[in-house]
């Protein structure tokens, strides 16, 4: 177990490790790097949007850099986990988080082929390059942790277009599939469900403000999703806490898939 107590309350539960994490400029991710570096990580955000990219590792200090990566390119992601073993020696987490969310067409008469096709490439193309190239430097090692952000789109149908259910769904299997076979080399995969959780990304697609952010359904009331909640599981996953824990889709949604509200007879009781 890596973890080390630094402080009488503060305990660094990714000292030492090595994280790459991509769509790492915005949203989860960018708060990922943020609770990884608090951690003790050694953080490479990678990204497409270079700027920001490089803000957020200047917040961040010495323990991160940025490299450039479009996720749907080989190549960069490639080069990106190259530069993670170039920099630092060794990839210990990768955290495969990028992704798009849809074009406002709900109807799939109305979807576009090439429209499907860029959520599919960034959703689950994406995962599945961050995942072949992490394998191929952690396979040597026989140990890491990699993790990919699915949504709870991934359980459900009905909360997301077409291409964004399917982009989600196929990450789960794909996340099963790799556990499988790297689980045959210590390493663990798995994936994150989150709910609405209030994003750029999010906000904008569901046009939500602050103000009007718990009319989101939420079947746990009080609470509000945040991208920092996201980033508390990237942390358990990518720590030794869950040395024992691959193959899984940890869904953050304070139990809004396992209730359908209109037939909920505690929702009912409030209502009466
Ligand atoms: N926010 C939510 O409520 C929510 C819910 C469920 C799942 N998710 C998933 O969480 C992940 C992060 O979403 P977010 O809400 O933080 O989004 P966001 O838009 O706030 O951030 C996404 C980041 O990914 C980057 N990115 C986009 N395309 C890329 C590409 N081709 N290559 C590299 N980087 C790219 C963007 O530049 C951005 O920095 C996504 O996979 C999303 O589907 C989000």
């Amino acid at each position: 177990m890596a973890s080390v107590a630094v402080a009488s309350n503060v305990v660094k539960r990714l000292e030492g490790k090595v994280a790459l994490i991509t769509g790492a400029a915005n949203g989860i991710g960018e708060s990922a790097a943020k609770m990884f570096t608090k951690h003790g990580a050694n953080v490479l955000i990678a990204d497409i949007n270079l700027g920001k990219a490089q803000e957020v590792s200047k917040e961040l200090g010495p323990n991160s850099s940025f490299v450039i990566c479009d996720v749907t390119k080989e190549a960069d992601v490639e080069n990106a986990v190259n530069t993670a073993i170039s920099r630092h020696g060794k990839l210990d987490v990768m955290f495969n988080n990028a992704g798009i969310t849809f074009p406002p067409k709900f109807s799939i008469m109305d979807n576009d082929l090439s429209e499907f096709r860029k959520v599919i490439d960034v959703n689950l193309i994406g995962v599945f390059l961050g995942i072949k190239h992490a394998a191929r430097v952690m396979v040597p090692g026989r140990s890491g942790s990699i993790i990919n952000t699915a949504s709870v789109a991934s359980t459900i149908g009905g909360s997301a277009p077409h291409s964004y259910t399917s982009s989600k769904h196929a990450v789960v299997g794909l996340t099963k599939n790799a556990a499988v076979e790297l689980g045959q080399h210590g390493i663990r995969v798995n994936c994150i469900s989150p709910y609405f959780a209030a994003t750029p990304m999010i906000m904008k697609a569901l046009n939500l403000t602050e103000e009007n952010l718990s009319s989101v359904y939420s079947n746990l009331k009080g609470a509000i999703l945040r991208a920092e909640d996201v980033a508390e599981s990237a942390l358990f996953l990518a720590s030794d806490e869950s040395k024992y824990i691959s193959g899984h889709n940890l869904v953050v949604d304070g139990g809004a898939t396992v209730v359908n509200p209109k037939f909920s007879m505690f929702e009912q009781q409030d209502r009466n």
